[in-house]
């Protein structure tokens, strides 16, 4: 993909999500993904006790990468693309004061969203960096965990997003990943639809070069496992390209 058609998926993505921010729709991705992966049904009561009212309606993800993995007290934890920063809030109680949580985003207004979230919080160990998942503003093995919820998707650049997560991760570092994946080709004619791209569908990878992309960054351990539970032995029988969701797990040796 040229520079040029990288920085129009991102102006229309930064777009739709603007719009988003002004607005929460509180679906994945904003849009009716024909994916069966609305944010509602993501989040168990109890994950969302505590939360001040209407904070539980912000996410626009597609599963709950923050139960899907152990993260200790004193972690430090990276969230792309943290939206309205719920995820972010979840993960600042289970790392404790002592530890520390980045959310990254490009959008500015979804960053002010977030920012506002945290005050309401009372969030004093989440921080909210802007910037892009494909060259992300945190150190070289800064974070002990990478999360991300319906994003990664949302890339022109995936081998990027990959090789950024390994270089932000500790040695050791932790990945759970909800996200939007196919498992054969797509249509071409819907992956060249800008609004699809933004809706979280026209940009999902194939389920194994998800798994390749992951390893070929120097992942190991790497797994993709739809979120619904279908078996893997049982998604030959789906229509192939039909977006679904997955979560994807791996580790930095
Ligand atoms: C579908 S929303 C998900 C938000 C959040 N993770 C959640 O679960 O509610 C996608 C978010 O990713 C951000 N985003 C999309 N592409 C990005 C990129 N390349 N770099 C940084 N942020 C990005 C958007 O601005 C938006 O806030």
């Amino acid at each position: 993909m040229s520079n040029q058609d990288s920085e129009t998926i991102h102006t229309a993505v930064r777009d739709h999500y603007r719009r988003e921010a002004e607005n929460f729709s509180s679906e994945c991705c904003g849009s009716k993904a024909p994916c069966d992966c609305s944010s509602s049904k993501n989040y168990a009561v109890g994950d969302l006790q505590g939360l001040p009212e209407g904070l539980a309606d912000v996410s626009l993800g597609c599963g709950n990468p923050v139960s899907a993995i152990d993260m200790r007290a004193g972690d430090t934890v990276m969230d792309l693309g943290s939206g309205g920063g719920l995820d972010c809030f979840l993960s600042a109680k289970k790392v404790g004061p002592t530890g520390m949580v980045i959310g990254v985003d490009m959008t500015p207004e979804m960053i002010a969203k977030a920012q506002a979230n945290a005050l309401k919080v009372g969030a004093s160990n989440v921080e909210f960096r802007p910037g892009q998942i494909e060259s992300i503003p945190v150190a070289d093995g800064e974070v002990d965990v990478v999360i991300s919820n319906c994003v990664i998707n949302l890339s022109p650049d995936k081998p990027a997003v990959f090789r950024e997560m390994f270089r932000a991760l500790k040695k050791g570092g932790r990945v759970a990943v909800s996200d939007i994946v196919t498992s054969g080709p797509m249509s071409p004619i819907v992956a060249k639809s800008l609004e699809s791209w933004a809706g979280c569908v026209a940009g999902a990878l194939d389920m194994e070069e998800y798994r390749n992309g992951l390893i070929a960054a120097g992942f190991q351990d790497v797994a993709v496992t739809p979120t619904d539970g279908t078996p893997l032995a049982s998604l030959a029988k789906r229509l192939p390209g039909l977006p679904f969701s997955a979560l994807i797990t791996a580790k930095k040796p």
